[in-house]
């Protein structure tokens, strides 16, 4: 069992135990080494190393353009940075889908460099993969409700799950994800009103984003509720700092004083031994 004061590593099994005793689990995404660490010491449960990676640190259209090789490079600089939260590597369109082979091979690769757990998008088909990963030792995290591996470039994203019919097929989806052995739920996009009737209908902890306050857990990107991200935001971040205008603002800083000879000053200048700054000058003289 993990405690709340950042010291215990929190494992798997700790998704169910916070469930259990009703306190809320906090995953956010990192994609580096320097965002993980800073993720993992606020002590966050669980670091995702999502594939929203494309969009937000690659600056590629859409989700879908990320390669599994690119998200393994990612998740290796961010499992450097994690020390006790939960870490869970975020499978990659088209590295899983097609057959379950394919995804316990995929699956594999982001256990064998530390992921604690994986990830992975969608119902219907989706669920035997989960199990054949799940039987093979792996544990997974389904995804359902707004799944961004399915929108193309220019494609906006929109809330799921508005009808009955789409409710009820999400709702019978999360059933059978969680038959299937996952370990938890991520319900992105869905109305509150929505989540309110998957919730109870699983044991496994649903982890919400933009799906209200029922689900057992939030996560959002890093980015953007720390201000990194620029353009469109949805709804349901909510925006902590605005990092990215503080970071040009230093940069701008930083050329202004290069430009006006205020950088460097003598406190950033490495010195030399007089003596031997004059033996120097000697030989130069002499060579010259
Ligand atoms: O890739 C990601 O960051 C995600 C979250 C939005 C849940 O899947």
């Amino acid at each position: 069992m993990s405690t709340l004061d950042g010291t215990i590593p929190f494992r798997v099994s700790d998704l169910a135990d916070r469930k259990a005793r009703g306190i809320p689990i906090v995953m956010a995404t990192a994609y580096d080494y320097v965002v993980a660490s800073a993720v993992d010491a606020a002590g966050v449960d669980v670091v995702l190393v999502g594939d929203s990676a494309a969009t937000v640190v690659l600056g590629l259209p859409v989700t879908r353009d990320v390669t599994v090789e690119e998200m393994l490079m990612l998740t290796r600089a961010a499992r450097r940075g994690v020390n006790r939260a939960m870490l869970l590597g975020d499978l990659p369109f088209g590295s899983y889908e097609k057959s379950n082979v394919q995804a316990v091979t995929t699956a594999r690769r982001f256990a064998e460099i530390g992921c604690d757990a994986v990830k992975m998008e969608g119902g219907g088909a989706i669920v035997d993969r989960a199990r054949a990963v799940v039987a093979a030792g792996i544990p997974v995290v389904g995804h359902l409700g707004l799944g961004p591996q399915t929108l193309v470039a220019g494609e906006s994203a929109r809330v799921q799950a508005r009808s009955a019919d789409a409710a009820l097929a999400l709702i019978r989806d999360a059933v059978a994800l969680e038959a299937a052995g996952c370990c938890a739920l991520v319900l992105e996009a869905v109305p509150a009103a929505v989540s309110e009737r998957v919730v109870p209908r699983v044991a496994m902890p649903v982890i919400g984003i933009g799906a209200g306050s029922a689900p057992d857990g939030q996560v959002l990107v890093t980015y953007d509720l720390a201000g990194l991200t620029e353009g469109h935001v949805p709804k349901f971040v909510k925006r902590y700092a605005e990092l990215k205008q503080e970071l040009t603002r230093s940069v701008t800083s930083y050329a202004d004083d290069v430009r006006a000879h205020r950088f460097p000053e003598s406190r950033h200048t490495y010195g030399i031994d007089a003596a031997e700054l004059e033996k120097l000058d000697r030989r130069l003289g002499s060579s010259s």
